[in-house]
């Protein structure tokens, strides 16, 4: 039986930050979700076990996907994994080991690590290494003259003819448990007062026992130490997903400046204008133009949709809306089908109903709008009374003038209308022309008027 763990205690000094390296973000997700999700993808639905600092974050976003152990400091990755193993399953034959700064790494190489550990002869070890000139402060991988594996030398301790070897250790390893659990406990301490996990694989030959090496391709090995590995990372990450998008019939116009989070789905052909950016939970359906200059965060869009040049934020749209230029629409709005926003709309918490248009500089805050609404330029909803927020309801069919304001809570009834520079104050109802300050119908408003000759 195989267990996981995954090291993520290191202070990550490097990264200058005061939150730990781990729960830094890489197209839309911590470092240690990756890494977690790639391992949950060998192993299996059972959690596996973190080592992490002594961090409530960590502990709180990630306690429910792992068995969770501190170590309490970092005293190196030899001393994580002897923190981890009262941990490891009782019942587990192979552990397989990984850092939580790796996030390219991919789930059919750890696969094959811990396939070839299984063929080897008990107690085998087998690891990962890469072929790559640019050292990254990896450790080197020293072979004897036969070539096989003898050792792993750390780019602190190494010399200067070993710190030539372009081969390097990745970080990921399978091990025996039993062997592991005595092994563990004789790591001597470095001069820089910590334990290297590293120093198993050798010691491991010197017993007489089968280490095996598995290589990795370079680009999944990028570790994330500094904030200029992390946007490499970050840079590989996004080629990826976006290669994965236009395979799956989505057009991207400029794939250097689409930026696109993981878990976002976009349908088969739509397009995705340069400069757009596509985070959270965000779902696009087919045949829809996003973009240039967009952002969509946990927004829903149905097909057929053009939005360009606006932001969009925890939003759903229904299939053919009409969205921009420079729109904006937050929290708790919802587009039915085929609404028009065009520029310099906002919408906030509220629902249009189909066919709403909804042309220039408006804003619709706390309101139902029903189907075929108008919404002239400059209507307003005065929605906030100081207080509270209040609702405004505009029903079907009902024609806002240009530069109506709203003063919630108020209702305009169906089909009716308001002139320009309405103040709506009081309810108005239905197939009503309202107007004037505050707005009234004609026959109230001119009431001496209508006495007639
Ligand atoms: C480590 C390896 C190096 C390898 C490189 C690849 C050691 C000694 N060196 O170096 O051979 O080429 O990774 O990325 O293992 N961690 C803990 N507790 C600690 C220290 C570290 O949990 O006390 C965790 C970190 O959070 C991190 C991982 O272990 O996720 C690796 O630690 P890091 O300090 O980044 O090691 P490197 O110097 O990169
Ligand atoms: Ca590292």
């Amino acid at each position: 039986m195989l267990d996981v763990v995954v090291l993520a205690a290191g202070l990550g000094t490097r990264m200058r930050s005061r939150s730990p390296k781990v729960l830094h973000g890489l197209c839309g997700k911590p470092l240690l979700q990756w890494a977690l999700e790639t391992a949950r993808s060998v192993l299996g639905s059972s959690p596996l076990v973190v080592v992490g600092p002594d961090h409530a974050a960590i502990a709180t976003r990630f306690g429910a996907q792992a068995r969770f152990c501190v170590q309490p400091r970092p005293r190196g990755t030899g001393d994580a994994v002897a923190q981890s193993l009262p941990h490891v399953l009782p019942n587990a034959k192979q552990v397989l080991i990984l850092y939580g700064d790796m996030p390219l790494l991919q789930a059919d190489t750890l696969q094959r690590l811990v396939e070839c550990q299984a063929r080897l002869a008990e107690p085998g070890t087998a690891l990962l290494t890469l072929s790559r000139s640019e050292s990254q402060g990896f450790g080197r991988i020293v072979r004897d003259a036969q070539g096989n594996f003898r050792e792993i030398v750390e780019e602190r301790n190494c010399s200067s003819t070993q710190r030539a070897i372009t081969e390097l250790n990745v970080g990921v390893y399978v091990f025996d448990v039993g062997w592991l659990r005595q092994a563990v406990g004789d790591l001597s301490l470095q001069a820089n007062r910590e334990k290297y996990l590293t120093d198993l694989p050798g010691r491991a030959v010197a017993e007489g026992h089968s280490v095996q090496t598995v290589p990795a391709v370079a680009a999944e090995a990028t570790g994330v130490n500094t904030r200029v590995d992390l946007a490499t990372a970050t840079r590989r990450m996004r080629e990826r997903i976006n290669t994965a998008h236009m395979l799956a019939g989505v057009t991207l116009d400029d794939p250097a400046t689409a930026y696109i989070d993981a878990d976002v789905a976009i349908g088969a052909d739509s397009t995705i204008g340069p400069g757009t950016v596509l985070t959270g939970a965000t779902i696009v359906g087919e045949a829809c133009v996003i973009g240039a200059g967009t952002h969509l965060h946990d927004t829903k869009v149905g097909h057929g949709c053009h939005i360009r040049d606006s932001v969009l934020e925890g939003t759903t749209l229904e299939d053919d809306c009409h969205v921009g230029p420079f729109a904006r629409m937050r929290p708790g709005s919802y587009l039915e089908r085929s609404v028009h926003v065009g520029s310099f709309g906002e919408i906030k918490n509220s629902r249009l109903g189909p066919h709403v248009t909804m042309g220039h500089f408006s804003y619709i805050g706390d309101a139902d709008l029903g189907a075929h609404v108008n919404v002239g330029a400059g209507t307003i909803t005065c929605n906030f009374d100081g207080e509270t927020k209040q609702r405004t309801v505009v029903e079907d069919r009902a024609f806002l003038g240009s530069g109506t304001k709203l003063v919630a809570p108020v209702t305009v009834g169906r089909g009716a209308q308001t002139g320009a520079g309405s103040v709506v104050t009081r309810d108005v109802p239905a197939a009503t022309l309202v107007y004037g300050v505050p707005a009234r119908a004609p026959e109230v408003a001119d009431a001496s008027d209508l006495d007639g000759p």
